[in-house]
């Protein structure tokens, strides 16, 4: 076996979850999915496709019809992309490991912003990659970006920046202003840039203005900016806004979190043009193809938007500002409400180890949360609420339960 690969973390949020799985007493808010079905017009597209026999493989970088969908619904959020710097891949989290595959090799050195979903960072580092984090910093319950001290950190001899921005756990975003001057700091070191966007729709602030010579953003399926229903759709500031179609940018998007599909697999990237027919090699030595069924079903998802997305969006931002006031009402709580994602991400006092917290709230509280040290060392004595819960109630009752393990430990 690989050194590699034994000395690899397992995921701390996994091993909190598997104290507590299966066990009804426990109130779980530990991963990152709501806990609604993905809706029935979704399903019935897989459905229709599995009746009508479609088992077979597909092209490696996805059916085209889903491909030119893609392109469609990302011209609308950020001006023409074409269907030809499109793939299709089985998740966000295939999209992320394809793009270090393509880009990096051993002893590479790459940078990563963290805090960030553990996957991340686990997934140059078995590709033997020389991984550098930068870290946000936290002030007041909120992690902001210090923009000059990570371009001086990214140098020509960086050859990949991996940002995640929504970002899973902290709910930072960057802003456009910055965006620009990442691009145009790693246009100059020769530097390529994975962004993963996969919680770009779930954002909660106002739409940006339009990057300059960009159609508005916001739109779902081209056109004027409007959707079909006469709302402007909330999108958070994309890499794709201010970057050419041939920067070195890499973007990775999913249709788990803005259509409820976790459980699907399906995501997709925008790249250069230049990178599709490599990366369809890849796509076909990782998994070939996306499952067919899965596919249609997200043909539909991207056609319905409307249907799905602002409603997941206009709950999603209700069961946040139903959870960070009642958090920020407890003693030795810091939090700020997230810009965009699904989490709550806050520092509890007097906590020097999250992962032994998130494993006593389990087993003392009933209550299941992540640990702020998966997502980064920095991130010691803060845990994630993931607020992605179809009953707002579930919300209040964790509270409820945490405020009373916090005054039996006062
Ligand atoms: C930041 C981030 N990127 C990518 C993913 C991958 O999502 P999926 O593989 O379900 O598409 C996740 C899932 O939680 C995530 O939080």
């Amino acid at each position: 076996m690989r050194q590699t690969l034994i000395n690899l973390e397992e995921s701390k949020i996994r091993e909190v979850a598997n104290a507590g799985m299966g066990r009804s007493d426990v109130l779980a808010f530990w991963f990152g999915e709501s806990d609604e079905v993905t809706p029935d017009f979704i399903r019935q597209a897989a459905i229709e496709s599995l009746q009508k026999g479609e088992t077979f493989y597909s092209h490696n970088l996805g059916l085209p019809e889903l491909r030119a969908a893609v392109a469609h619904y990302m011209s609308g959020l950020h001006g023409d992309i074409a269907s030809n710097r499109i793939a299709i891949t089985s998740g966000g989290v295939n999209a992320l490991m394809l793009s270090v595959q393509a880009l990096v090799d051993a002893g590479d050195q790459v940078v990563a912003v963290t805090p960030v979903w553990p996957n991340l960072t686990a997934q140059p580092l078995i590709l033997g990659a020389d991984l550098r984090c930068f870290s946000l910093k936290p002030e007041g319950g909120r992690w902001t970006l210090d923009l000059q001290a990570l371009l001086a950190q990214i140098t020509p001899k960086t050859k990949l920046l991996i940002v995640n921005a929504p970002n899973n756990p902290t709910g930072w975003t960057l802003e456009r202003d910055e965006q620009q001057a990442i691009l145009e700091h790693c246009r100059k070191t020769g530097t390529w840039i994975l962004a993963d966007e996969v919680y770009e729709r779930l954002y909660y602030e106002e739409t940006p203005n339009p990057a300059p010579g960009r159609p508005k953003p916001g739109a779902p399926l081209g056109g004027d900016g409007r959707s079909p229903s006469g709302g402007i759709h909330p999108c958070a500031p994309s890499f794709l806004d201010v970057a050419a179609p041939d920067d070195r940018l890499v973007v990775v998007h999913s249709f788990s979190k803005s259509f409820l599909m976790t459980g699907w697999r399906l995501g997709w990237l925008v790249m250069p043009p230049s990178l599709t027919q490599p990366m369809g090699k890849l796509v076909e030595f990782n998994t070939s193809c996306a499952s067919v069924f899965t596919q249609r079903a997200g043909i539909v998802a991207l056609q319905r938007t409307d249907e799905v997305t602002p409603r997941v969006v206009a709950h999603l931002k209700h069961c946040r500002d139903t959870l960070v006031p009642l958090l920020q009402a407890l003693p030795g709580i810091e939090v700020a409400p997230a810009r965009g994602g699904m989490y709550a991400f806050f520092r509890l006092d007097g906590v020097d180890d999250s992962l032994a917290v998130a494993k006593r709230l389990v087993s003392e509280a009933g209550l299941g949360l992540a640990p702020g040290n998966a997502f980064a060392p920095e991130a010691q004595g803060w845990l994630r609420w993931c607020f992605a819960s179809k009953d707002p109630a579930r919300l209040v009752q964790g509270v409820d339960r945490l405020a009373s393990w916090l005054h039996s430990r006062a």
